[in-house]
């Protein structure tokens, strides 16, 4: 429980209300903070003051729906919620430059917003997932512009005077405190985190930030700013070498026979080796780990360290979009003119971000090749049909999974949501035309499957019923349409 004066005495904000920083907004305001959100996005900020959240999220919208006007404001006068507040969360977009480096625009132009509006101790908290330095960097650019604003001018960035220089600057802190967050369970990790990292200066700004995080129960990992950067690096691009490796062991267990997913299970059990992220696919996609592991090859390659570790996992997740068509071309021989039925658009399960999603690869891909697209996806539609503006007249968006089977030829599992799982298998043959699913999520069990009547293709698994044999499960024609009519 906050005591009332440490409430009123640590003002938060949250700059930035994008999936890192709505959700930490709304955690912070939960655990008992005062929590102004700020975003220049002045239409972000409307939707989020009418009490809807601007994406999907789960236990997101009911957070908000009871700190909105309490706990949690919003505004879109960044400077103004910089004034207010003494802890400043910094969680605006570190987009990818054309060179594979972070793009830190953003996160300059809040150093200096903060310059400006300089009227008291501060701690900036880099959340925004940045490579080294960039804390250092963030310090620099608030002493570089902060004098203007000392000496009562907002600057809003614009280059000091000779005469403002006379007056230093009140005190402030940097902090790295990288976000571990997942999409799809934002609001779950939040509360629950495996470990909190404090990259930190001064006494000052750990006992801060220990205090904020005071209600929540986990290791806390204390070090300098520069190396909380590294950690978050150094994680994600962990986690893409962990997938990137069950990917090259899928293609190795399809040219022998072996099962993948025993395979993960085998060795995940291993606590060295750990069970998470073992799950072989078309590869991982989203705004994080691409972007990411991008900006870590760029970071350790432009200071002289090899990197071609890193460089093979980004290959390898780059090729599983190809052997995935590969292995549809295979069930189907010819795609053009074919329907194919989409289940998953989102880059992974409850989220509806389609951002670097591997699913709107394979589509985009399978539209260039002239198939027609039956697609179907729980949250990620309206994301998509505003993405996939090409070849409109190829694409029909479904309401449901069966509605999307409905007359295809097969049926591409791209994302791994729960209720592909349990769908009735039954149902699904009878809506199709020709029963082939190619899971690029191993979400079936093949065995089961194919006593359904399905020719089935998963990743890394058995080679039974790749080929289209006489036994091969075709439905007759007849019988098809007879189907047909009666869905
Ligand atoms: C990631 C990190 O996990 C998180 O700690 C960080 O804060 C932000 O980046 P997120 O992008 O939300 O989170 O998704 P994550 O669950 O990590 O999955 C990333 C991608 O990897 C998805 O496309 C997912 O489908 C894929 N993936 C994940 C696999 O292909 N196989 C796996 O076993 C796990």
């Amino acid at each position: 429980m906050i005591k009332e004066s440490r409430r009123k005495a640590i003002k938060i904000a949250v700059l930035g209300m994008g999936h890192v920083g709505l959700p930490t907004a709304l955690g912070l305001a939960e655990l008992g903070w005062d929590v102004m959100g700020a975003d220049d996005d002045a239409e972000k900020i409307r939707t989020l003051s009418s009490g809807n959240a601007t994406f999907y999220e789960p236990g997101m919208q009911p957070l908000l729906t009871k700190h909105l006007g309490g706990r949690f404001r919003v505004t879109s006068d960044v400077g103004r919620a910089v004034a207010d507040s003494s802890v400043l969360f910094v969680c605006v977009g570190t987009p990818q430059a054309e060179s594979g480096e972070a793009d830190l625009s953003c996160v300059e132009a809040i150093a200096r917003t903060v310059a400006a509006n300089l009227n008291g101790y501060k701690l900036i908290v880099e959340k925004s997932t940045v490579p080294a330095i960039t804390a250092q960097w963030i310090k620099r650019t608030v002493i570089r512009y902060a004098r203007v604003s000392s000496n009562g001018h907002r600057s809003n960035g614009k280059a000091p005077s000779r005469h403002s220089r006379l007056k230093p600057a009140p005190e402030f802190d940097i902090a790295s405190n990288p976000e571990f967050l997942q999409e799809g369970r934002a609001i779950e990790n939040f509360f629950h985190p495996d470990r909190i990292v404090l990259g930190v200066d001064s006494a000052r700004a750990r006992d801060l930030l220990e205090e904020i995080y005071q209600p929540l129960h986990c290791p806390i990992v204390i070090t300098n700013p520069t190396t909380a950067e590294l950690i978050k690096h150094a994680a994600n691009a962990f986690l893409s070498t962990k997938i990137s490796f069950i990917n090259l062991v899928a293609d190795i267990c399809e040219t022998v026979g072996a099962d993948v997913s025993s395979v993960a299970r085998g060795i995940g059990l291993d606590p060295r080796i750990g069970a998470q992220f073992l799950s072989a696919g078309i590869g991982f996609g989203g705004y994080c780990f691409p972007k990411d592991l991008r900006a870590f090859i760029h970071l350790g390659e432009q200071n002289g360290v090899e990197c071609g570790l890193l460089r093979e996992v980004e290959h390898i997740n780059k090729v599983r979009i190809d052997k995935y068509l590969k292995k549809l071309r295979e069930a189907l021989w010819i795609i053009s003119g074919k329907t194919i039925g989409v289940l998953g658009l989102a880059f992974k399960p409850e989220t509806d971000d389609i951002r670097e999603a591997p699913s709107l690869k394979v589509v985009r891909a399978l539209l260039l090749e002239g198939a027609n697209l039956r697609l179907y996806d729980p949250q990620a539609m309206p994301n998509a049909q505003q993405e996939l503006q090409e070849q409109p007249g190829r694409i029909t968006y479904c309401a449901s999974a069966y509605e999307a089977a409905r007359g295809a030829q097969a049926l591409a599992i791209l994302t791994e949501w729960d209720e592909f799982g349990t769908l009735d298998l039954a149902q699904l043959y009878s809506a199709m035309e020709v029963p082939i699913i190619v899971d690029g999520r191993n979400m079936y069990d093949p065995e089961a499957v194919r006593n359904q009547g399905f020719e089935y293709h998963g990743i890394g698994r058995k080679t039974a019923g790749h080929a289209i044999s006489p036994s091969s499960p075709l439905k007759p024609v007849a019988r098809r349409r007879a189907a047909l009519t009666a869905t």
